[in-house]
């Protein structure tokens, strides 16, 4: 069924018809007028892709080595909280389709199928995002449940102090239902299921570049920050350990008016100068978009809402889907770049458009 969408937003429109109002709000919005989470999208527009010719692309490889192994695929899974809510085998059916595409999936702090099942289920790549809770006891278990879960490293989510404005949630009323239930949140909660207001309120909005030094310390998993959008603070998640950065605004859902991500990529580029892998997500629903951010000095990206609709329309297939719609466009745009490979695309191969 969902093998019939030929691109990103039929698969959207599927997940649509398939999802109460309640789960696709709460999906599909963002924080306050929604301004971030459209200019995430519509800010791909504005750069344009500059062929070269005669070049000899008989042979594509849209492979990528990250973090010292390699990905058939420059498409992560992005953390995405409450997968049950879309499909009910969830994350598990998730980091499935991210196996078959040979790429990593980022399993959320709130997802509905933990670490150790997750690990159970699949024997893809995996890795764990984290939000940091005031009981760093709770913090410090699932990490631990993640290593021994077989995941490979850790992003830590930086942009979600408190939790965004969602004005659809409150539209339709959403609560998450009884039965939908996030293991480490309900840890950390002590047994009770929390509503999502509640499980931001867990989070320690006191967290400092100190304590990112510490944690990846004491981690035995590189940490990678995730959510932001500044050189400055770049340049301090380099001298504070991080192993990698993900330039992110959660997906428009947190602070409204926040840049577009595309536009705040080659300053983050710039600043961390190939020390540490740069990524970058909110708003690739194109081959194309994954293009314009590797030209504009991503190693990879994450894709959120297009692999959620893909497990809403369609499970696991879905999901598949999805990342092979991404994986064929690209190949399709490197082909016609004159780039056989991602490493032969670079800064000349993409400009903003003039007005
Ligand atoms: C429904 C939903 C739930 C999300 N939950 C989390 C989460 O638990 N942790 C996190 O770090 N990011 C979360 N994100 C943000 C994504 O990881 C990612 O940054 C964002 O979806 C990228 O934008 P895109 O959906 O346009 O690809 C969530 C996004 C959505 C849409």
């Amino acid at each position: 069924m969902s093998g019939e969408a030929v691109n990103l937003a039929e698969l959207e429109r599927l997940a649509a018809e398939r999802l109460e109002p309640g789960p696709h709000g709460y999906y599909a919005g963002g924080a306050g007028d929604e301004r971030t989470l459209r200019r995430n999208v519509e800010a791909y527009a504005e750069w344009e892709l500059w062929p070269r010719v005669l070049v000899d692309v008989s042979e594509l490889d849209t492979g990528v080595e990250l973090l010292g192994a390699r990905l058939e695929l420059p498409v992560l899974v992005a953390p995405v909280a409450f997968q049950k809510l879309a499909h009910p085998e969830g994350e598990v059916a998730m980091a499935r389709a991210a196996e078959a595409a040979g790429t990593v999936m980022c399993l959320s702090t709130i997802a509905t199928c933990g670490p150790t099942e997750v690990g159970g289920s699949c024997g893809g790549r995996k890795w764990m995002q984290l939000y940091c809770f005031r009981d760093r006891a709770i913090t410090r278990a699932l990490l631990d449940e993640a290593v021994a879960a077989g995941f490979e490293a850790v992003l830590l989510t930086v942009d979600a102090s408190y939790a965004g404005k969602r004005e659809r949630d409150f539209r339709t009323g959403f609560e998450v239902p009884a039965e939908v239930t996030a293991p480490a949140v309900k840890q950390a909660s002590g047994g009770r299921d929390l509503t999502v207001q509640e499980v931001f309120a867990l989070v320690d909005p006191s967290l400092g570049w100190e304590d990112l030094a510490e944690l990846a310390e004491a981690s035995e998993l590189p940490i990678l920050v995730k959510g932001l959008v500044r050189a400055d603070d770049a340049e301090l998640a380099v001298e504070h350990g991080a192993a990698g950065v993900v330039v992110s605004n959660h997906g428009g859902r947190q602070l409204d008016n926040a840049p577009a991500t595309i536009d705040a990529l080659p300053e983050v580029a710039d600043a961390v100068a190939g020390r540490i892998p740069v990524l970058v997500d909110g708003g690739i629903r194109r081959g194309t978009d994954v293009a314009v951010a590797l030209a504009l000095g991503a190693d990879a990206v994450l894709a959120g809402r297009p692999c959620l609709w893909g497990l809403a329309a369609d499970g696991q297939a879905g999901a598949e889907r999805a990342l092979a719609i991404l994986r064929e466009e690209l190949r399709l745009a490197l082909a016609l770049l004159g780039c056989p490979s991602l490493a032969a695309l670079d800064s000349s191969h993409v400009r903003r458009r003039r007005p």
